[in-house]
């Protein structure tokens, strides 16, 4: 508990910034998004609930589309994926991003065009790959020499397969060390130093089987600044260049993958979409122009930008604690479903909602209901002084990497997830219950 920390917290008309555009304060403290107040979803779904505005991921993809007219925009699914999401994001247009078996056949039997999927993964199981090949996805990003052979023979003589090669372009960027992926001491990519990315695209170009369309790199998450893709950009037209010298092909497609940055919390900076598209576009042309190169399609993997503002965690706060300095006030939900605060250090602004608080505010930590000290949901952050159990807490900007970590951790159950639209409310995804640990617990 300090001042600096106080001072810190966002206040007045700006409180709302990091909210979905639709939320509109009502009487008492209430709020609603997308026209539906979060009280009455309290009530009628329980809590702890994830409110998904659909109109506010809507609005993302076509910010996306509008921004980047003449690219393809794929929605990296690992922020958060259900039918519903598949829906919205066919519908708005743009592709999909997936990182697994299951990621990709929830999508397709969504009813998701496989040809405008991506299959990333630095570890591709033999069950990815045979769901891959079997549903027909439209591009695999190969991002070991192992991969090379094995899909090629896995597609068998007659067929031909989409791949692209995963660059490490040196590039260092990204909210936190376990999400920057740009450099050559991570688990991913093939290394444009070393001659790990070159080396590929040789082994892919001997292969039949396989047709190389292009090159990817994804240089890191919570990337608040344009410059870093600049540069990335520039080493990729690079290696094309050099691709063609050498083989005398110009590759159609470049894939710079995603981490565009958002705020979490009021007056916290953010990638500025349509500056990154003006530059990315204008560096393309001009690094093209400069080495004779036919300018590629352009593709980028936002994943965290079109789902994390779109939904908000709903909490029922179940005991309010006083320790020497500290108010700690627990909630129903925690570190099974939302990770990140462990895992990142993020920070979050939740919000009590429905009453107004009486009493001057007070620096309280927002635990969850987990067994370990370390189930900090929000430190430090201003509530209410007369917080009390049975108060409903919301806190924004929870769309994206929550639930799609979620864990089972205590057998706590992950939450449910409702989609909010025009002044109605509907399940997307039903709560865990008892029944679902007992029916998958099937040995004695
Ligand atoms: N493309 C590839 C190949 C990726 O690996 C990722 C994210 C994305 C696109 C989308 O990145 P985004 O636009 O969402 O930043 N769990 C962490 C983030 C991990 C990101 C993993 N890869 C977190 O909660 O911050």
């Amino acid at each position: 508990m300090t001042i600096a920390v106080l001072s810190e917290m966002p206040s007045g008309a700006g409180e709302l910034s990091v909210w979905p555009a639709s939320t509109t304060p009502l009487p008492h403290g209430g709020l609603a998004v997308g026209g539906v107040p979060l009280t009455e979803i309290a009530d009628r779904f329980d809590t702890p609930a994830y409110v998904l505005d659909e109109g506010e991921v809507r609005e993302r993809c076509r910010s996306y589309r509008d921004a980047f007219p003449d690219a393809d925009v794929l929605y990296a699914a690992k922020a958060f994926l259900s039918r519903a999401m598949v829906r919205w994001v066919q519908e708005e247009g743009l592709g999909l991003d997936v990182c697994s078996a299951g990621e990709l056949e929830l999508a397709v039997t969504a009813g998701f065009p496989p040809e405008r999927i991506v299959l990333h993964g630095n570890a591709k199981s033999p069950r990815d790959l045979e769901a891959a090949l079997r549903l027909g996805v439209g591009r695999i990003v190969i991002d070991s020499p192992s991969e090379i052979a094995r899909i090629a023979a896995a597609v068998g003589p007659d067929g031909r397969q989409k791949v692209m090669v995963r660059v490490v372009p040196g590039v260092s960027a990204g909210g936190h060390d376990k999400i920057r992926t740009g450099t050559d001491d991570q688990k991913f990519g093939l290394s444009l130093t070393d001659g790990g990315a070159q080396h590929a695209v040789k082994r892919i170009l001997g292969q039949p089987q396989l047709e190389l369309t292009g090159l990817h790199c994804h240089i890191g998450s919570q990337i608040t600044e344009v410059k870093p893709y600049l540069v990335a950009l520039r080493r990729m037209v690079g290696l094309m260049a050099r691709i063609r010298d050498t083989y005398g092909i110009s590759l159609p497609e470049l894939d710079m993958g995603g981490g565009h940055g958002i705020a979490y919390r009021p007056g916290e900076p953010v990638l500025d979409i349509t500056a990154l598209a003006r530059r990315l576009r204008t560096e393309l042309a001009r690094g093209c122009a400069a080495a004779g190169l036919a300018v590629p399609r352009l593709a980028i993997e936002p994943g965290r930008a079109v789902a994390g503002p779109a939904a908000v965690a709903l909490y029922r706060v179940l005991a309010v604690k006083h320790t020497g300095e500290r108010v700690f006030v627990a909630v129903d939900g925690g570190m099974s479903d939302n990770p990140r605060p462990a895992l990142y250090g993020v920070r979050y602004a939740p919000r009590l909602i429905g009453r107004a608080g009486a009493g001057a505010p007070c620096t309280a930590t927002v635990v969850g209901r987990h067994c370990e000290a370390g189930d900090i949901l929000a430190a430090d952050v201003e509530l209410p002084e007369d917080v009390r159990p049975g108060d409903l807490l919301a806190v924004p900007v929870a769309g994206a990497y929550q639930l799609s970590m979620a864990s089972g951790y205590n057998l706590v159950g992950r939450p449910a997830v409702i989609a909010v639209h025009e002044g109605a409310a509907r399940l997307l995804v039903r709560r865990e219950t008892l029944e679902d640990f007992r029916s998958r617990d099937i040995g004695d």
